[in-house]
C-alpha cells in the first residue's frame, strides 16, 4: 500500500461540555488563540505536511465552523479597498479551495472511534491522518509533517506520543512499548485512560494519528470501550497483531492541551508571547500583574 498520505479527519462533533457554557453556542474548534481559532491551527499544520483533501466530521451547532471556511467576498473588497493587505493576507488563510473540504455528520456523539469511521467513505483504501484541533503542537517542524517523514519508513499506523505524568495517564490513551529507538517507537499494545498503577508506561497517544483504512474496518465492530464510548484507541490496538504494525512517535515541540480550560489559558500566554506585535505590552502587563499580585499576599 502507498505511504503518501493526503487526507486528513478532522473530528469535531464532540459536544465540548468542558467549555460550557461557552460551546452552547460556540463551537470549540472556532474559540481563538490570539486572532486565529483553533481548526486554522490544525489545517496549516495538515497543509504543511501535505494534506490536500480535510474532511470534517460535524455535529449539530458547528455551522460557524463551517461558514469560517467559505470565501468572504464583501469583506474581502472593502480591506482591498481600504488598502489593508495585512488584514488581507490573514483573512485569505482561512480560504479553502472549492471541493477540499468535505463535511460528514455524527448524529450522536458515541465516541471518537465513531466519528473517524462517520469518514469512511470519504476515505476510501488509502492511509490518512487524523487531527483533534483541540491538540495545539508548535515546534520548528509541523508534527505531523515529522510524522509524515517518519511513515514512509514505518507504514502501519503510527500515533504521536508524549511522555506525561503518571498520575494523568488516566486522561490519555497509553502505550505499551516493545523496541525503542528514541522517536519511533514500536507499540506492543494500546491501553484507553489506565489509573496510574495499571498504566504500562507514561507514554500518551496525543491528537495525531496516521493510519490504516484496516482501522476503519476494524471500527465496522462498534465495540463500547472506556467510558461506554467507541474508541479509536481500541480500532488501532487490534492493528498490533492484524496489521503492519503500530509505532509511537516521540515528536519534537510543544503541546496544549486545549481541550482544558487551564492548557488552553497556557496556550493563550504562550501564543500572545510569540507574537512580535503583542510580545513587549502583553510581557509588561504579566509582569505588573504577578509583581502586584505577590506584593498583595
Ligand atoms: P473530547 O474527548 O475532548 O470531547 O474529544 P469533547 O466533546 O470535544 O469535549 P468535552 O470532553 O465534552 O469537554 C476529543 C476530540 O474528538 C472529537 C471532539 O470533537 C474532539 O475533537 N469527538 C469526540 C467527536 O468528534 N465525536 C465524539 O463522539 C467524541
Amino acid at each position: 500500500m502507498s505511504r503518501k498520505v493526503t487526507k486528513a479527519v478532522f473530528p469535531v462533533a464532540g459536544m465540548g461540555t468542558r467549555f460550557l457554557p461557552a460551546t452552547k453556542s460556540i463551537p470549540k474548534e472556532i474559540m481563538t488563540l490570539v486572532d486565529q481559532p483553533l481548526i486554522q491551527y490544525a489545517i496549516d499544520e495538515a497543509r504543511a505536511a501535505g494534506i490536500e483533501e480535510f474532511i470534517f466530521v460535524t455535529s449539530r451547532g458547528k455551522s460557524a465552523l463551517e461558514d469560517y471556511f467559505d470565501g468572504a467576498p464583501v469583506l474581502e473588497a472593502a480591506l482591498e479597498s481600504k488598502g489593508k493587505t495585512k488584514l488581507l493576507e490573514a483573512l485569505r488563510k482561512s480560504d479553502m479551495d472549492s471541493g477540499a473540504i468535505a463535511y460528514v455528520r455524527q448524529r450522536e456523539a458515541l465516541g471518537l472511534g465513531h466519528a473517524v469511521w462517520c469518514a469512511r467513505r470519504l476515505i476510501g483504501d488509502e492511509p490518512f491522518a487524523v487531527l483533534l484541533p483541540d491538540d495545539v503542537i508548535t515546534g520548528d517542524v509541523p508534527c505531523l509533517e515529522q510524522m509524515v517523514d517518519a511513515y514512509e519508513q514505518t507504514g502501519g499506523c503510527m500515533v504521536a506520543a508524549m511522555e506525561v505524568p503518571y498520575e494523568k495517564t488516566s486522561s490519555y490513551g497509553v502505550l505499551d512499548i516493545g523496541e525503542d529507538h528514541s522517536s519511533i517507537v514500536s507499540v506492543k499494545a494500546m491501553v484507553e485512560k489506565p489509573p496510574a498503577d495499571q498504566a504500562p508506561s507514561n507514554l500518551a497517544v496525543i491528537g495525531r494519528y496516521i493510519l490504516s483504512p484496516n482501522v476503519l474496518e476494524n471500527l465496522n465492530s462498534m465495540k463500547i470501550g472506556a467510558g461506554g464510548e467507541i474508541q479509536l484507541t481500541d480500532a488501532i490496538d487490534a492493528e498490533i497483531s492484524n496489521g503492519d504494525g503500530v509505532f509511537g512517535y516521540r515528536f519534537r515541540g510543544q503541546r496544549f492541551d486545549c481541550s482544558s480550560k487551564a492548557g488552553y489559558l497556557q496556550a493563550t500566554v504562550a501564543f500572545g508571547l510569540a507574537r512580535d506585535d503583542l510580545r513587549d505590552e502583553f510581557a509588561t502587563f504579566l509582569d505588573d500583574f504577578i509583581r502586584m499580585r505577590d506584593a498583595a499576599e
